[in-house]
């Protein structure tokens, strides 16, 4: 068996290449003047190979995955397994205007002619709960970072607040809440546009208590922003963010900076300077489980 990296998501591939015990190889990618990649995998493919590559700022990177696998099983591979531990284009799961393309449903499909089993982490599905209904494999396997961002923070806090920025972020802050028995709550989000939310919180007295807000991604970092200026208002000790997926685009870490968050942690899902804690020991056992 072998794991194949890329040189842009370098040390977590080989960090999992080292816990499963498995050799690491570079698929070489060239990039030719007029955008188009060329891909030069090993000389010598194994039966089983594991591909790891986050899929952050993916429309290059989807086409290198396709030229991968296609050379990958020429070269007699019998099995790819793909470890994304960011997977791209699953918010869009409906058409909200006619003539919009469902992104999830054709990434699905695309990703799931080309490998035979899919590990990622934290994918952000809204209306669609299980991502075997979107990439059909029988291993299409969903993992959630819960355990380490909790055993991350319990090294940090001894009784910490931790708050989910919206519904959707209760199935991750109860369980991390839950694992350690501290306090959360959840806010009530409304979205207005790519760029626009607003953020209402139940009454709760934060007065001196570290608050943690625990979201699956940061993207304009908006939901943040707002969930943290509500937050700082309510005087607490201090005031920190964990993510799965940093993005933090339009300076939104400058932003949260400035509004007095003293910590913004993330996973090595997408390498990201806010990157605090790895994925590997999540991901070996789930991989070792499909073997
Ligand atoms: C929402 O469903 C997600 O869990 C995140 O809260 C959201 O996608 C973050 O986006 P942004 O950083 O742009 O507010």
């Amino acid at each position: 068996m072998l794991l194949l990296g890329f040189a842009d998501y370098l040390e977590p591939a080989k960090a999992l290449a080292s816990k499963l015990k498995l050799p690491f190889s570079l698929v070489e990618v060239h990039h030719f003047p007029d955008g188009e990649s060329k891909v030069t995998l090993p000389v010598s493919i194994s039966d089983t190979v594991i591909i790891c590559r986050s899929l952050a700022q993916p429309n290059d990177k989807l086409i290198e995955l396709m030229l991968v696998c296609a050379t990958a099983r020429k070269m007699g591979a019998k099995r790819l397994i793909l470890v994304a531990p960011y997977l791209c284009y699953m918010r869009q799961d409906k058409a909200f205007n006619p003539g919009e393309a469902i992104s999830q449903q054709i990434i699905g499909e695309f990703l799931s002619h080309y490998v035979d089993d899919l590990i990622t982490v934290d994918p952000h599905l809204h209306r669609v709960s299980r991502l075997n209904s979107v990439v059909k494999l029988e291993n299409a396997i969903s993992l959630q970072a819960t355990q380490p961002m909790g055993e991350f923070l319990n090294e940090k806090f001894t009784a910490p607040v931790i708050i989910g920025p919206d519904e959707e972020s209760r199935q991750w802050v109860s369980a991390i809440a839950g694992q350690h028995g501290w306090d959360f709550l959840v806010a009530i989000k409304q979205r207005f546009g790519d760029r626009s939310v607003k953020v209402e919180l139940d009454d709760f007295d934060f007065i001196d208590r570290d608050i943690v807000i625990v979201d699956d991604i940061a993207s304009t970092g908006n939901t943040l922003i707002k969930t943290a200026e509500l937050l700082l208002s309510k005087h607490p000790e201090s005031l920190s963010i964990l993510v799965t997926h940093a993005f933090f685009v339009d300076k939104a870490l400058d932003k949260l900076e400035q509004l007095g968050v003293r910590n913004i942690w993330s996973s090595d899902s997408v390498l990201h300077s806010t990157n605090a804690f790895s994925l590997v020991d999540l991901l070996a056992p789930n991989i070792e489980n499909i073997l």
